[in-house]
């Protein structure tokens, strides 16, 4: 207990360098923040785990967040701060962003501000980095190790591009930049001879320790190359690829924070940088993989273009659509034995998941039964339509993959559609000439009967037409999908 007192001491010391060398308990202080570190380290571990079940998921985030306490309490008692003025400023600054993000921030806002939240990350790796440099390079006026060289020019370079990269990504998701691919002769080609450039600077750098004149300059060079191909790494993607981005530039700004972390010798940077890396690029492949693409096409391909379907397998050239009355809708909703809910970003966009889950508890009291199809990149971001039915207390066992609900579709007497449109789009199966053939979509189509909740006839995020829309079996209700569900709700109810 008395070791316990001397770190809340030190805590709260205004100089706890001084501190230490008068107490002599640096060996003891060290020995916390590393035990701290690694109790902090085992917490994003587990949490982590946690987030890949939905019923977990909210476990895991408290684990994460309570790991992310501990590491920040173990830094906190580092003999090497000089003074807790600013650290104190920061943390309430930050604090009031947190808090306020958690409490009034939409959740169809979330990818904008995971986006955001990834520059700030960014930022503040490049900084740790440009300022060990100068300290070492200009003040101290001595050479950086090669190994230190190594870790700080990676630290900066990606730390560099995420900044950016992550402000366009935000950019184009809050629609303050135009969402549709920004294209230019040659661009793969000026994107691909600047990100070499900025390496072959790296690779001086690291091979031939000099004085702060050249070193310097090239130096600052190559954060200014990494910021230029932050942006124009971004912008020729379309909207819908943001999510797979973000993810690629959270693993950019975790691999920026792990290389912090070997050039500041902080083990729980290293590793949380280092989990951050490699989640988010695994989660960045599972997302191509979902939408059948591949990372060169999701980076390279300008996807997101609006383009008119050409007729063909899945073509709608001279069809019509029907719309649909929501008496009509309730009806056939409400004698049903098995519906199939297929939510998308709509559903989001309206914030109808209470209504839904109203809906559906409605038709399972009158005898039916309703499952709901997740599609691994339905909405905007990994898990979106997840998030929101748990939110809506929809059953975990009710929300099925898409492995397991597409062989269902047939049996299934209707097959409601809340504001989807590219995942229940047949054209990914029969239309080659289709922006989006070959990703894997929900067989909805194949439902004995289809009725979509949506505003207008305008496409989804890829931009392209949908011939479910078009098919007999398929009519439209038209209008904001929440009021749509409370209309049918009500109007089952009278039923
Ligand atoms: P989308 O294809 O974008 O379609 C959303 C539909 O919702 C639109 O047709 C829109 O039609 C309708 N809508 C919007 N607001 C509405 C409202 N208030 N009420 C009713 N309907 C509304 O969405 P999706 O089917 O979920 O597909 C997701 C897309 O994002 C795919 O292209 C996917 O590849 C892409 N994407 C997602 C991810 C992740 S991780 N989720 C990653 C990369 C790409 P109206 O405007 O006519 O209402």
């Amino acid at each position: 207990m008395p070791q316990l007192a001397d770190f809340a001491a030190g805590l709260l010391a205004a100089t706890p360098a001084a501190e230490a060398a008068a107490t002599g308990n640096t060996g003891l202080r060290e020995l916390f923040i590393q035990t701290a570190y690694l109790a902090a380290s085992v917490l994003f571990i587990l949490g982590l785990r946690g987030l890949t079940a939905p019923d977990k998921a909210r476990h895991g985030m408290r684990l994460a967040a309570a790991g992310m306490l501990v590491a920040i309490i173990g830094t906190l008692v580092d003999y090497q701060i000089v003074t807790y003025i600013w650290i104190f400023i920061g943390l309430v600054i930050g604090s009031a962003i947190g808090a306020a993000i958690s409490i009034w921030m939409p959740m169809t806002a979330v990818p904008q501000r995971t986006a955001i939240s990834h520059a700030f990350g960014a930022l503040a790796a490049t900084l740790v980095g440009i300022s060990h440099y100068d300290h070492i390079v200009r003040i101290k006026e001595e050479l950086v190790t090669r190994d230190v060289m190594a870790a700080l020019g990676f630290e900066v370079m990606f730390g560099a591009l995420t900044i950016t990269g992550s402000l366009m990504a935000f950019g184009k998701l809050q629609e303050l930049l135009p969402s549709e691919p920004i294209t230019y002769p040659y661009q793969n080609q000026t994107n691909v001879a600047l990100f070499i450039a900025a390496v072959l600077m790296f690779g001086y750098l690291v091979i031939v320790p000099s004085d702060w004149g050249t070193h310097g300059t090239v130096f600052y060079l190559m954060v200014l190359v990494g910021l230029a191909v932050g942006v124009l790494i971004v912008i020729p993607i379309g909207g819908a690829d943001m999510p797979v981005v973000i993810s690629l530039l959270n693993s950019y700004a975790g691999l920026a924070a792990s290389a912090t972390g070997f050039a500041l010798g902080n083990n729980v940077l290293i590793i949380a940088g280092a989990l951050d890396g490699a989640s988010g690029f695994i989660l960045s492949i599972l997302m191509s993989k979902a939408m059948n693409r591949s990372f060169a096409n999701v980076l390279f391909g300008a996807f997101g273009t609006p383009v008119e379907s050409e007729g063909g397998a899945g073509g709608t050239t001279g069809a019509a659509v029907r719309s649909v009355s929501v008496e009509d809708a309730a009806a056939q909703l409400a004698y049903a034995n098995e519906v199939v809910v297929v939510p998308g970003y709509g559903m989001a966009v309206a914030q109808a998941q209470h209504q839904v889950e109203e809906l559906a508890e409605l038709i399972e009291k009158r005898g039916g039964e309703v499952k709901f199809a997740i599609h691994p990149v339905a909405g905007r971001m990994p898990g979106h339509m997840n998030v929101l039915l748990a939110e809506a207390n929809v059953p975990y066992d009710k929300l099925l993959e898409m492995d397991e609900i597409n062989d269902q579709f047939p049996r299934a007497d209707v097959a409601l559609v809340i504001g989807a449109n590219d995942v229940v789009n047949p054209a990914a199966r029969n239309d080659p000439s289709s922006p989006i053939h070959g990703m894997p979509i929900l067989n909805a189509d194949q439902a004995k009967s289809i009725i979509v909740l949506k505003r207008s006839m305008r496409p989804g995020f890829a931009g392209i037409e949908n011939a479910l829309f078009y098919d007999p079996k398929c009519a439209l209700l038209f209008g904001d999908a929440k009021s749509s569900l409370t209309k049918l709700v009500a109007e089952i109810k009278t039923l």
